[in-house]
């Protein structure tokens, strides 16, 4: 099992990298990273999609 790394970028979305598990209310996914909105813009919240780098 690797450990779970978390980062945050300036403005911009949380990085989670490691074993997860993610419940988003369909069901569980099996992933080694995801990258997680965190400004309330992306249009597949809960995850990132770049709208954060949009002007
Ligand atoms: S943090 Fe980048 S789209 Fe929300």
């Amino acid at each position: 099992m690797r450990p779970t790394r978390i980062s945050f970028q300036d403005g911009g979305p949380m990085a989670i990298m490691g074993d997860l598990r993610l419940d988003l209310g369909d069901g569980e996914q099996i992933e080694t990273r995801a990258t997680v909105c965190l400004c309330g813009k992306s249009g597949n919240r809960p995850f990132w999609d770049l709208a954060c780098r949009e002007n």
